[in-house]
């Protein structure tokens, strides 16, 4: 079938943001919605995937169709329907892949499984992200609560992972070091106003500080704050020392992460940009200490708007549009991948356009159905 141009509808249910969007041809947003599930997981203090399975069971439908509703379109009129088929919880990738496959079977428009990821490292290209969309290849500092990538992006589909995490995510590590300190769920957000109040004066590690490569390692750094926390006299700890723990992890923190990039920028040094995604990239003494660190080399720190930053449907169908434009297309057997490192989708070649009405054709989607070994 010829490849029709036409807008893109983007599903994300990875986790624990419901979302849905439909984008022109050319990357202008139609419409948009996002529905955090934050409320239904707060009394557990962390995401729960079967609480997380069932909402987005809930709300995609209404959420995909008020999209649609908005744009004035059929699903009849898309060039494809965009999921998200993994990294991430099973339960919320089988929702949102499920009903992207359905609605592209019922209607006749092609699907396309995304990788979560791959949609993080192309947002930076949409149209008014940046003056100019950055040329290949950019880096990427993932920072969010399931990743800590770096990753060399080298094109549409073609990916190099730098460096990853070899323990805890940075924003896991956020969160439990709130929680050691008695903050609310999500911790990061509160963790960074609550350091306003403290000084950086307590002595915690800095794994990795230095070491050859970009991985990353927040473990320790979470073990060193639960110790000091364990080591203090019976009852609560005094808001200011409270306070103080916070702004010396969130210290070191920033510490590490600059020091990982500078490694990243001697390991990528054609990088024409520096893009940050995740929700730790919305902390400002992380931000602010990427920028300089991309200063000093000179090149642009290019960090999406929040909305975009975090997870949302609209780098699902950028990524989806980008797909398109570079031939590849996935079969409707394209299965759901928990665990999909970056590098699995690398260097693979584009596949024809399917339509979905064709039934289930041989030919492999653009992932490999045996999973690589993933460092993370
Ligand atoms: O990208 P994201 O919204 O999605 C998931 O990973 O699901 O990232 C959420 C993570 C959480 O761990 C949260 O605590 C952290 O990002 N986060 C922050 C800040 N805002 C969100 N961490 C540090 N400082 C912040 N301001
Ligand atoms: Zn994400």
């Amino acid at each position: 079938m010829e490849r029709k141009d036409g807008p893109v509808l983007g599903i994300e249910s990875s986790c624990d943001e419901t979302a849905a969007a439909i984008l022109a041809p050319d990357g202008r947003i139609l419409a948009e919605r996002v529905l955090s599930q934050i409320a239904d997981h707060a009394a557990f203090g962390g995401v729960v995937p079967e609480i997380a399975a069932r909402a987005h069971l809930t709300a995609l439908d209404a959420m995909v169709r008020d999209t649609l509703r908005e744009a004035g379109l059929a699903f009849t009129d898309l060039a494809a329907i965009a999921a998200t088929a993994g990294p991430g919880l099973i339960g919320g990738l089988l929702v949102g892949t499920g009903y992207a496959k359905g609605a592209a079977i019922a209607s006749g428009v092609p699907y396309l499984a995304i990788n979560h990821l791959e949609a993080h490292a192309l947002t930076a290209r949409l149209p008014g992200m940046a003056a100019t969309p950055p040329a290949f290849p950019y880096l990427l500092l993932l920072l969010s609560g399931g990743h800590s990538q770096c990753v060399a992006v080298e094109g549409a589909g073609r990916y190099r992972l730098l460096g990853t995490t070899l323990d805890d995510a940075v924003g896991e590590a956020f969160d439990k070091t709130a929680k050691l300190l008695g903050l609310p769920y999500p911790g990061g957000p509160a963790l960074e106003v609550f350091a306003r109040e403290g000084t950086p004066n307590v002595p915690l590690p800095r794994p990795l500080l230095h070491r050859a490569g970009c991985d990353f390692s927040f473990s320790g750094l979470k073990t060193a704050v639960a110790l000091l926390v364990a080591a203090e006299p019976p009852g609560p700890l005094s808001r200011q020392r409270a306070a103080n723990i916070a702004a010396s992890f969130q210290a070191a923190v920033t510490d590490i992460l600059g020091d990982r990039l500078e490694h990243a920028l001697a390991m990528c040094p054609d990088a024409t940009a520096i893009i940050i995604a995740g929700g730790v990239a919305a902390n400002t003494a992380i931000r602010t200490r990427l920028a300089l660190v991309a200063a000093t080399v000179g090149k642009p720190l290019i960090a999406p708007p929040l909305r975009l930053c975090t997870d949302n449907a609209v780098m699902v169908a950028w990524a989806g549009l980008e797909r398109l434009a570079a031939g590849f297309s996935s079969t409707l057997d394209a299965p759901c991948k928990p665990r999909w490192p970056l590098e699995a989708i690398s260097n693979l070649a584009p596949t024809p356009v399917i339509p979905a009405k064709a039934g289930i054709p041989d030919t492999p989607d653009h992932g490999s159905h045996r999973f690589p070994l993933s460092r993370e």
